[in-house]
């Protein structure tokens, strides 16, 4: 019942003190071998110089994939059509550095963004928080994502707007969750009484579309750009993560730079055999091959990292939840649906289904060294919650007999252990970027272009029309070629 087990040396690999154990993925030596063989074959390794050389992986929208010219702190030279993109990302680092110089007195920050443009930052906030001794300016960070009014309502209700910061942080400047949001907060500022120049002051927009974003009001000054090399789901390494350096400090962001060009060396490096991305992707293909999996679950042993899971089912559910490879040819696999939330909160929700259910889903398990807090009481904590993590893997891995077929576990539900010595701005970066190079090889593994998501842009036009019927109050509206019977049903119930 159990996974045969491997626990040879083979099933450990480290890479800037990350440690990676695939001892209960259940892949011996001459397995392992095969798919390294299959990864060559599949071209994975000219695939990743193509990414970091600025080749058009991209082949959809015709453009490179560049965010790791973001984190590129050494500034070697990245070119785009002969022209090294390098000054330019660094004059971006500059502007951030100045800007965390310049804010005094401001309370408040209202960062407007959805998807790429907010799980990021939002997630590095959060994580970074609990980083015992770091230093914090202390602001309110909020985060305004969703349409509706309700997260709106209750930020306003917190931020005093004269003291409040307002950056837009939107690729295309035109998604209308965000315009719509920063339309509304520009009018709260008016509303509490501040002057035309007092919000143009407080006004600032990450972009690639800068004319949209001085169109909407923006002073040039305040507009922080990033280009169309950067997927909005890649973007964090751009000025939208803004946040992190306006509330951490510079040298923090900087940090959680290089984490991630550390993470990017390695993988450009490292042979297939030790990259921790490469290995990682590697474990998902086999299960899926093996066990025809559909779900996958990255669980972080790390409360700190509870936006973790978030940020990862974009990444990956965006960038590989498809169903026809680059050539437009039908694939066998790709993303499965990507779940999680921090442990040990995790074992008392969905862990029955993952010890016991019919499927086998395979799991990330991911734990940090040293303690998340000074706390008197963080040593032990922080051992009872190391004991859970381990204690998951192994029941998972092994299984448990009993007369009683309830209290049965089938066992062979395999997992990967991902070892962070600490949490900080460097880790993080490195674990961000560790998972995106995970995805990318996922996309190339699978001959998947992972830097486009057609998908979700349908849903986005079906809604005007019905946006339409909705602001026409009428209960009589027929189906029509934009709105099927079923959705006019509701939108008469809606207007009734
Ligand atoms: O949901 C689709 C999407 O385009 C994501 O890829 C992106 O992260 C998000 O919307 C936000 O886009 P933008 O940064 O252009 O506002």
């Amino acid at each position: 019942m159990s996974l045969p087990v491997n626990t040879s040396p083979q099933n450990k690999h480290s890479a800037i003190d990350i440690v990676l154990d695939t001892a209960y993925q259940g892949i011996n030596e001459g397995t392992w071998k095969e798919l390294f063989t299959t990864a060559r074959q599949s071209g994975l390794e000219q695939f990743i110089q193509d990414m970091f050389a600025g080749k058009h992986i991209n082949n959809s929208e015709d453009r490179p994939a560049l965010h790791s010219a973001l984190r590129n702190l050494t500034k070697t030279p990245v070119l785009i059509n002969g022209v090294d993109v390098m000054p330019a990302v660094a004059g971006v680092w500059h502007r951030i550095e100045a800007l965390c110089d310049k804010w005094v007195g401001v309370t408040d920050v209202i960062h407007i963004g959805i998807g790429g443009s907010d799980f990021g930052p939002r997630l590095a906030i959060e994580a970074l928080a609990h980083v015992s001794g770091i230093k914090s300016r202390g602001m309110r960070m909020h985060f305004l994502a969703n349409i509706d009014t309700a997260e709106l309502a209750l930020i306003l209700a917190r931020a005093q707007a004269h003291s409040t910061k307002v950056i837009i942080a939107s690729k295309s400047f035109t998604t209308l969750e965000t315009t719509m949001n920063a339309k509304a907060i520009v009018a709260w500022l008016k509303e509490s009484g501040c002057t035309k120049s007092q919000i143009s002051d407080s006004l600032y927009a990450v972009s690639a579309n800068i004319p949209a974003a001085k169109e909407f009001g923006v002073a040039e000054d305040n507009i922080f750009p990033f280009w169309d090399w950067v997927g909005g789901r890649y973007s964090v390494w751009s000025a939208v993560g803004l946040p992190i350096a306006l509330q951490y400090g510079f040298e923090t962001f900087k940090q959680f730079l290089a984490g991630a060009e550390a993470m990017d060396l390695h993988f450009k490096n490292a042979p297939l055999e030790d990259n921790l991305p490469v290995i990682m992707a590697l474990s998902l293909l086999y299960q899926q091959d093996k066990h025809d999996i559909k779900a996958y679950a990255a669980i972080p042993y790390a409360d700190a990292l509870d936006w973790f899971p978030k940020w990862l089912q974009q990444l990956d559910m965006e960038s590989n939840g498809k169903s026809v490879d680059r050539n437009g040819k039908p694939v066998k696999h790709s993303s499965p649906v990507v779940f999680g939330s921090a442990g040990s909160n995790a074992q008392h929700s969905y862990f029955q289904l993952l010890h016991q259910g019919t499927e086998i889903i395979p799991i990330d398990f991911i734990a940090v060294r040293e303690p998340m807090s000074d706390r008197p009481e963080a040593v032990a904590h922080h051992r009872i919650l190391l004991s859970n993590c381990l204690a998951q893997a192994q029941a998972l891995a092994n299984g448990k007999d009993d007369s009683n077929p309830n209290n049965v576990y089938p066992g062979k539900r395999p997992s990967n252990l991902l070892l962070l010595p600490k949490l900080n701005a460097f880790y993080l970066g490195a674990l961000l970027a560790l998972y995106e190079n995970r995805t990318a090889s996922l996309g190339a593994l699978w001959n998947i272009n992972s830097f486009d998501q057609p998908g979700v842009e349908y849903g986005k036009v079906l809604a005007k029309p019905i946006e339409k019927a909705l602001a026409s109050h009428q209960n009589d509206i027929a189906s029509s070629t934009d709105i099927d019977a079923v959705t006019a049903t509701r939108i008469n119930l809606l207007n009734s």
